[in-house]
């Protein structure tokens, strides 16, 4: 069903976000019918473009990034009419303004605007202050804030109360795009509709779980921002973070947007701290060096910052949480994220105990779940069963129980903005972050920032096109654990 006609402005609107992912999604939505005729696409940034110019790069980009298939010519025609520009420095308190305010006193007071954010997260706040000094924060309107929000907790704060000062927090929309993800949404759908799962999940019958976003690529053309973030605080920090609260939540009474937030919170809170002096023991931090990537050689991460550029910044990190309560306690949750690594991959494994007793010539190996986040997403149980290649003995080997969405419901997997950027359009804050998810998430991590940047733990190297540096191997041997790929 289409959502009530609106006024979507996006800050940053010739940036790489809204080329690659907020225009492809929201053509997607209006092809599928979603979009009103009546609602307008507002991009604005410093650039001097007309409406005609900017339709143009959104043309392009739509070339690019919507599969070939689905490009309908006429379909992106009648897109990009609702498509405008307004050129503006959204930061300062300028002349440019009026170009908005233009396009947006015609409209009706009450039709929905939403206020994209994909600027420096430390321009949120001037944005917003903008905003409200040319009246154009109304009772319908609401913020989007993409991520990161700040580089620690002060800063995320700072960013919070700017924004806070001017949108109530219930008309604040904290992105984090793998909620959007469809198949983080099964997790919960796996976890609360079916209890063949939900009776197993706690220390009773796991063992250890892991959590890895796995990437190929380097830092491509965001080497300037991703070497002030790094790995932590670009994937930790928020994704990873956000699909542990999902595994380990308990179920919340409803799908209620704070009922759930309350829960995700909860677990956000029981996570044992990192004492800064531990931080060696639970978190390994890594860097990519040249290395073979499909009998090539890839270029290490100096090498891709530039000619004579020296850096600290992990491009990977493998971190062992603990959630301190009934259900986990004991529980080693491990995550990992890194870039130019083997392959491109985001799952959870659940890693189930061993039977306690094998009455079999060689002991079954214990089941594990594998929740397939990306790419070929899906759910698989690993197994043991008879052996019939062994026909004279109880031998027992592996199969998977494996779904394959792709082949089990033959659709498209919408990108996960598509899901997002219509829920701010509605006002469902369910799959957005709340502020104290976000502060909880900046205090687990902050120990391990402050340690790395005082150099107390070992910057790793790991050659391009691994699975990363030894060290996250030891990180689980320590435990009698391992990997996925080492399993
Ligand atoms: C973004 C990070 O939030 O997520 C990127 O800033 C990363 O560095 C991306 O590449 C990964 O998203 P996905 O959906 O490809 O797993």
């Amino acid at each position: 069903t289409p959502v009530d006609v609106f006024d979507y402005v996006v800050f940053g609107a010739t940036g790489d976000l809204t080329m690659r992912k907020l225009l492809p999604a929201l053509f997607y939505r209006f092809r599928d019918g979603q979009v009103p005729a009546e609602s307008r696409i507002i991009g604005t940034a410093r650039s001097k473009l007309s409406t005609e110019e900017y339709r143009g790069r959104a043309r392009d980009a739509l070339t690019s990034f919507v599969r070939p298939q689905d490009q309908d010519g006429g379909q992106i025609d009648a897109f990009l009419d609702l498509v405008h520009y307004a050129s503006l420095n959204g930061a300062e308190a300028d002349s440019t303004w009026s170009n908005l305010t233009d396009l947006l006193d015609h409209a009706p007071a009450d039709r929905i605007r939403v206020y994209y954010l994909a600027t420096a997260p430390n321009l949120y706040g001037a944005i917003c202050e903008n905003l409200h000094n040319h009246s154009l924060v109304t009772d319908a309107s609401r913020v989007v804030l993409e991520k990161p929000i700040g580089v620690d907790l002060d800063t995320a704060n700072a960013i919070n109360d700017g924004v806070g000062r001017f949108f109530p927090e219930n008309h604040i929309f904290r992105i984090d795009h793998y909620l959007g993800k469809e198949t983080v949404q099964a997790l919960i759908a796996l976890r609360f509709a079916n209890p063949v799962f939900e009776r197993l999940w706690s220390s009773d019958a796991i063992d250890y779980v892991q959590i890895t976003a796995a990437e190929t690529v380097g830092v491509e053309g965001r080497a300037g921002y991703y070497d002030t973030s790094g790995a932590l605080r670009d994937m930790i920090q928020n994704h990873l973070l956000q699909v542990l609260t999902l595994v380990a939540m308990e179920p919340p009474g409803s799908l209620d947007a704070d009922l759930l937030r309350n829960e995700k919170l909860k677990v956000l809170h029981a996570l044992k701290p990192i004492a800064r002096e531990n931080v060696a023991q639970v978190a390994v931090r890594g860097q990519y060096v040249r290395g073979d990537v499909n009998g090539q050689t890839a270029p290490g991460y100096l090498e891709d910052l530039g000619e004579g550029k020296t850096s600290s910044t992990e491009t990977y990190v493998a971190l062992k949480a603990e959630i301190q309560n009934w259900r986990w306690a004991g529980v080693p949750f491990y995550l990992r994220s890194g870039k130019r690594l083997r392959d491109k991959v985001s799952e959870v494994v659940i890693q189930f105990k061993s039977a306690p007793w094998s009455i079999f010539p060689a002991a079954p190996r214990a089941n594990r779940l594998i929740i397939r986040i990306q790419p070929n997403e899906g759910v698989m149980l690993a197994v043991s069963t008879k052996d019939p290649a062994k026909p004279d003995s109880l031998t027992l080997r592996e199969a998977d129980i494996d779904i394959s969405f792709g082949k089990a419901f033959a659709t498209r997997y919408p990108d996960a903005y598509e899901r997002l950027l219509l829920d701010a359009v509605r006002g469902d804050p369910v799959l957005f972050i709340r502020r104290d998810e976000v502060e909880a998430a900046w205090r687990f991590v902050m120990p391990v920032l402050e340690a790395w940047s005082a150099d107390q733990a070992p910057l790793e190297s790991y050659p391009a096109g691994s699975w990363g540096p030894k060290a996250a191997q030891d990180l689980l041997a320590a435990s009698g654990h391992a990997w996925h790929e080492d399993q």
